[in-house]
């Protein structure tokens, strides 16, 4: 019995060896931030300075889309232009498909023109889509509402299409999009392919 036991102690401090072992290889609480300043002190910590773009609408050069269907990033300078409040979208004065194509802008897309969002009813106790009962609005998959002017769910720009800073990424990216056909690279038609494979 004694003897069993010893093993047994043996074997817990073998055990307890090993895990110190795998403790001293696993990083400090110091280097765990993306940052290489102290966790525990901001003084030294200054973020990498923004470096947006300075060409103006009109002579900047077009950021890759990230992804097909991917909302294209601002490629120009947007001083002046943000925020965008009720009465102040300059936005719209060179993007809406009226005025782009004369001055080279890439034009709002349809997407834009429409709401996706299904108008169900309460009526009673039941939720109605259509006259139909439904028991959930995201049962009702991709409707689309074509809308004679820009859909306000799309009003606020800023919010899907930003400016972009040229720093180094801290964590590498090793995405690669795959484009289904070369129109995609530089432009959309997810009104058109909504509903593929649905
Ligand atoms: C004075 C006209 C003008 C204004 C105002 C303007 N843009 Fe542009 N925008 C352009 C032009 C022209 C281009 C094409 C690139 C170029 O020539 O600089 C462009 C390019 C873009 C692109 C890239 C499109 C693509 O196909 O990759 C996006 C996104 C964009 N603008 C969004 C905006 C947003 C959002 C605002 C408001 C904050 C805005 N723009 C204000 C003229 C303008
Ligand atoms: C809710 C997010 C969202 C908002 C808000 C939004 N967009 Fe987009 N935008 C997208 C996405 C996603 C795409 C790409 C897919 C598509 O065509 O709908 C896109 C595509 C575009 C394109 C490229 C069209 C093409 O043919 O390649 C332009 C230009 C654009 N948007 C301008 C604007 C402008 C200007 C506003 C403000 C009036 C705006 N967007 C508001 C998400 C948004």
């Amino acid at each position: 019995m004694i003897k069993r036991n010893l093993v047994l102690v043996g074997a817990a401090l073998t055990l307890l060896v090993a895990s110190g072992c795998a403790v001293a290889q696993t990083s400090s609480e110091e280097e765990i931030g993306l940052r290489k300043t102290s966790l525990y002190a901001e003084e030294k910590t200054v973020a990498d300075t923004t470096s947006y773009s300075k060409a103006a609408a009109g002579e900047s050069k077009l950021i890759p889309r990230s992804f097909e269907n991917a909302p294209p990033m601002i490629s120009h300078d947007v001083e002046g232009m943000l925020p965008i409040t009720r009465d102040y979208n300059a936005c719209l004065d060179c993007h809406v498909p009226e005025i782009a194509p004369t001055i080279n802008a890439t034009s709002i897309p349809p997407s834009h023109y429409a709401s996706f969002r299904p108008v169900a009813q309460n009526v009673g106790d039941q939720l109605k889509y259509d006259g139909k009962a439904i028991d959930n609005t995201s049962d009702v998959i991709s409707v689309v509402h074509k809308r004679e002017s820009l859909s306000g769910e799309r009003y606020v720009c800023s919010s899907c299409h930003a400016p972009q800073s040229e720093n180094a990424p801290l964590v590498e990216n090793n995405f690669t999009p795959d484009f289904r056909s070369k129109d995609s690279i530089a432009s959309s038609n997810l009104i058109d392919n909504l509903n593929e494979g649905l």
